[in-house]
């Protein structure tokens, strides 16, 4: 077998996704807690509003495998983010962690929402353990909570009430471009 003469972050591609995509993240990013089907059809969605440019879906590519990807949403599910772009559904393969690629694919998304002329982003974050490399990352970039309080599907949670602690319980954070 070739040996890999370059550190993996190096020789990494991002770039628009594309409808032949499709099948290859299906393949790919089917996780455990999904199905097939219901994984297709996140991305056959994903890639209409791509064409629709509700959002632009950055595909991280290397050696013609997909090692991650993640969207820039114009349409944030968040009432806050009306006209705050949205980077949204963020994802690195496990082999392509911590070595700088997630970071890249946010500037990246970041650069098209500047090139919009947005100037300001924001990106909606879990709170459970899962979430820590993702805390720590959009700290680290300078993102820093709306100021809203935490939200349950994206309304404000009411102090005294009880909520899961799952995927719906996000932080907002919003960053100046
Ligand atoms: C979060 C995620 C995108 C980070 O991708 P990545 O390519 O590994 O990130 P980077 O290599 O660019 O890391 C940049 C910084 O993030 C932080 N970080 C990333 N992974 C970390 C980990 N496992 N533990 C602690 N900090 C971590 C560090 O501050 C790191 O900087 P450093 O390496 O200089 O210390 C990746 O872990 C992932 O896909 N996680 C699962 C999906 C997810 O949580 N998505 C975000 C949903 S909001």
């Amino acid at each position: 077998m070739k040996k890999d003469l370059y550190p993996k972050s190096q020789d990494i591609a991002i770039r628009h996704m594309r409808a032949e995509d499709i099948e290859q993240l299906v393949a790919q990013f089917c996780f455990p807690w999904s199905s097939i089907e219901a994984t297709r059809k996140l991305w056959q969605n994903y890639y209409k509003e791509h064409q629709e440019n509700i959002r632009t879906v950055g595909i991280v590519e290397k050696g013609g495998r997909i090692a991650g990807y993640g969207s820039l949403l114009r349409r944030s599910e968040y009432p806050r983010f009306s006209d705050i772009p949205e980077i949204n559904a963020i994802w690195i393969d496990e082999d392509y962690r911590r070595l700088g690629v997630g970071k890249k694919l946010i500037a990246y998304l970041e650069e098209m929402a500047r090139k919009e002329g947005y100037k300001q982003i924001g990106i909606g974050v879990g709170l459970y353990q899962d979430y820590g490399p993702a805390q720590k990352l959009y700290f680290q970039l300078g993102y820093v909570p709306d100021g809203n309080g935490v939200t349950y599907k994206c309304q404000p949670v009411k102090p005294g009430e009880k909520y899961p602690v799952d995927d719906d319980l996000i932080l907002w954070m919003v960053k100046p471009l």
